[in-house]
């Protein structure tokens, strides 16, 4: 997996109408390069969900063009979007496992729709719970984990479809600062190793300032754009 790179071009996206209508997201043009790491901040209710849901095609843009490595999901039909969204990488706040399912089948889950990649699957997840430092918890159920090794096994999940790009949504929000730390450690490693491009959400000033990258959302639209892209894509570009 290499990081693939990001285009959003005057996105919007308003929710409502009339009156009551919110918009979002407005008018947004933001470009992340292939594997870099790229910080959004800004208060509640700024837009950086709905921006991060507009990218991974969990929500769609009402206007404007977004084209992540080949796809441009604003203009892709249901198959096209259906590929695209194997190849995203999620990670929420509020973890989001399936209560019922060990930890090994949540990050298999993804896969199930696709039987042929789901093959090899129960293998490829124990690498995954033990590359993010589960090795040994892979029969334990999402309420025998504490809220640290939760996250971890979504962002487990998360990398199941080897995405080019993880979005991350205030992924330490519900973490004390030893957990969310760790957490942190874990995506940027994730970077520096496979070059995956990381966006990641997030009220945390110190998380922020790691990223290199901060852009930061008031009302929907980007107030600032602050310290350049980190990443491999610079590691490379400093090397030659
Ligand atoms: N599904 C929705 N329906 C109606 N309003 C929404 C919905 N999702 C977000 N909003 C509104 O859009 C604005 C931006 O929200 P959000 O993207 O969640 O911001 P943030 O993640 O920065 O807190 C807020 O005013 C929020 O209430
Ligand atoms: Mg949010």
């Amino acid at each position: 997996m290499s990081g693939v790179p990001v285009r959003v071009e005057s996105v919007s996206k308003t929710f409502g109408s009339g009156s009551a209508a919110i918009t979002a997201v407005d008018d947004v043009s933001i470009e992340l390069g292939g594997g870099t790491v790229t910080a959004l901040t800004g208060p509640s209710g700024s837009g950086k969900s709905t921006l991060l849901h507009v990218i991974g095609a969990i929500e769609s843009a009402d206007s404007g063009a977004i084209v992540v490595g080949d796809t441009t999901i604003t203009s892709a039909g249901r198959r096209e979007l259906a590929a695209y969204r194997r190849h995203v990488g999620f990670v929420f706040q509020r973890f989001h496992l399936l209560p019922a399912l060990t930890a090994r089948d949540n990050v298999i889950a993804p896969l199930i729709p696709d039987r042929r990649r789901a093959r090899g699957a129960a293998d490829r997840a124990m690498e995954l719970l033990a590359s993010v430092g589960l090795a040994g918890r892979e029969n334990a159920l999402p309420s025998q984990l504490s809220g640290g090794q939760q996250q971890r096994v979504a962002i487990a999940r998360a990398l199941i479809g080897e995405p080019g790009i993880l979005i991350a949504d205030e992924p330490t929000g519900n973490l004390d600062s030893a957990n969310g730390t760790a957490i942190v450690d874990l995506l940027l490693a994730l970077n520096a190793e496979h070059g995956t491009t990381l966006v990641i959400a997030t009220h945390d000033a110190a998380l922020a300032s790691r990223c290199g990258r901060t852009v930061t959302l008031a009302d929907g639209r980007i107030l600032s754009d602050t310290g350049s892209a980190t990443g491999t894509e610079m590691a490379v570009a400093d090397a030659l």
